[in-house]
């Protein structure tokens, strides 16, 4: 295994676990589904799901990927026995990903259609509906959709191409620090809007009547989307490492810096809903209507808009890089084709199945199943549905199959064997399967 690439540093490993972390998850579908959830409570649940379901499974995904320094089929074989079963965890895995590079991409191009209206001087605009109207012509033109849709697959195929190292690596090394500095800037800007403490009420206060279980399982499902574990990729990382020492400190430090990503755009969205007697539950379209409205506020809005645009992105891009990684670094294992051909390969199939979700605004807006278009369907079946099956199956594969042993390892024997240590592994053997098996049986018959 010794051509197996590495990481130049560590610092690159969670700049790169950060870019993978850090995307639409945070920026355009944590505000939406807060809104949709009724706020405080669901965020509330949502910040224990990352602390508690989050952060255990990524240090026992890493670790998996780590000792086993393979990909996600063979990893679970070479730390367990070949011909391991568990394999099909890391079958399950790469499909969650193929399905959500597919939409992924789609709304990669919603923001690349955004940020050259940004550039052309077209979204400062006062008038919340006037950002509406923008975005209904966007929905309803599917060939606009699919051209950007097309142009964020050519982006990411492009830069996979280059390789591992240069192409991911070096991505990641100075988007994430610039994509904070601005939205340091928005929520200075945020703080000084008059609707700022209402936000911070409804974000913060814990109003439980409007919380369902669903709204359980979609913050249950958020913490695996947006954190990037429980289809492999995590664990693709964790085996570009060279050992399994600090796990813990990692993954705390990638959850933290997430989180924290979320809430900041959280209150920025917020306070501009509270600020213009906006919407706050209008969904996926969210964050497009309303940070125009900011922008337009801001001496420089252009540039700002701009930037802001250009930043997510590439934020977009570096979540998107990790779901190919997974999906190449696959298909180069088990089919053993090149890099190129298994990046063609993949741009072609995701951007196949995206159009599916580009034709959901519009051509197939009245095709629905369970009363959701396949956009939506597609979004719950993989955060909603699959996502908790296969955290559950990771959980239960690191608690019940490697088992004490691995806690040792990942947690320092003096850790693993005080409360902390005992703590963890039946965490990770009961607690958290049986948590999500509760939760998703309750969100899914409710
Ligand atoms: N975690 C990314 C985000 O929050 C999305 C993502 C999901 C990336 C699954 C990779 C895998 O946007």
């Amino acid at each position: 295994m010794s051509h197996r690439e590495r990481w130049g540093s560590r610092f690159s490993f969670i700049l790169a676990s950060v870019g993978s972390a850090v995307g639409l998850g945070n920026i355009w579908k944590f505000p939406y589904i807060v809104g949709h959830n009724g706020a405080g409570a669901f965020v509330a649940v949502y910040l224990l799901c990352i602390c508690c379901i989050g952060v255990p499974l990524l240090m026992c995904e890493l670790f998996i990927g780590a000792r086993g320094q393979a990909g996600a089929v063979k990893a679970f074989e070479i730390v367990h026995r070949d011909g391991s079963p568990w394999r099909f965890l890391g079958h399950l895995g790469w499909m969650i990903a193929f399905i959500i590079l597919s939409f992924y991409c789609v709304i990669g191009g919603w923001i690349l259609d955004f940020l050259q209206l940004a550039v052309r001087g077209q979204l400062i605009y006062n008038n919340p509906d006037a950002v509406g109207n923008i975005l209904q012509q966007l929905f309803a033109d599917p060939t606009r959709q699919i051209v950007w849709h097309g142009v964020f697959i050519v982006l990411n195929a492009v830069v996979m191409q280059r390789g591992f190292k240069k192409g991911l690596e070096q991505a990641g090394l100075w988007l994430m620090p610039t994509l904070v500095f601005v939205l340091l800037l928005l929520l200075i800007c945020a703080l000084f809007l008059p609707g700022i403490g209402r936000a911070v009420t409804f974000l913060f206060w814990p109003d439980t009547s409007r919380l369902t279980a669903a709204g359980i399982l979609e913050a249950v499902g958020h913490s695996f989307f947006t954190l990037s574990i429980a289809m492999g990729i995590m664990l693709t990382y964790g085996s570009y490492l060279g050992s399994t020492t600090s796990l813990g400190r990692l993954a705390l430090c990638i959850a933290l810096f997430d989180t924290l990503i979320a809430l900041m755009v959280g209150v920025v969205i917020f306070s501009v809903i509270f600020s213009f007697d906006m919407q706050a539950n209008s969904g996926p379209t969210l964050v497009f209507q309303t940070l125009p409205v900011l922008f337009s506020q801001l001496a420089g809005g252009w540039v700002i808009s701009s930037l802001f645009f250009l930043l997510v992105a590439f934020a977009a891009l570096t979540s998107s890089l990790s779901l190919f990684e997974l999906l190449i670094s696959l298909s180069t294992e088990t089919l053993e084709t090149s890099r190129k051909k298994a990046a063609l390969g993949v741009a072609i199939g995701a951007f196949a199945l995206g159009i599916v979700s580009a034709l959901s605004t519009n051509m197939l807006a009245h095709v629905t199943v369970w009363g959701k278009t396949p956009f939506d369907l597609l979004d719950w079946l993989t955060s909603s549905v699959l996502l908790p099956v296969s955290g559950m199956g990771f959980a239960l594969f690191f608690g019940w199959v490697l088992g004490a042993p691995a806690v040792a390892e990942l947690l320092g024997q003096r850790i693993a064997q005080s409360l902390f240590g005992a703590v963890f592994l039946w965490m990770v053997r009961v607690v958290v399967p049986g948590a999500i098996c509760i939760v998703w049986l309750r969100g899914l018959l409710y």
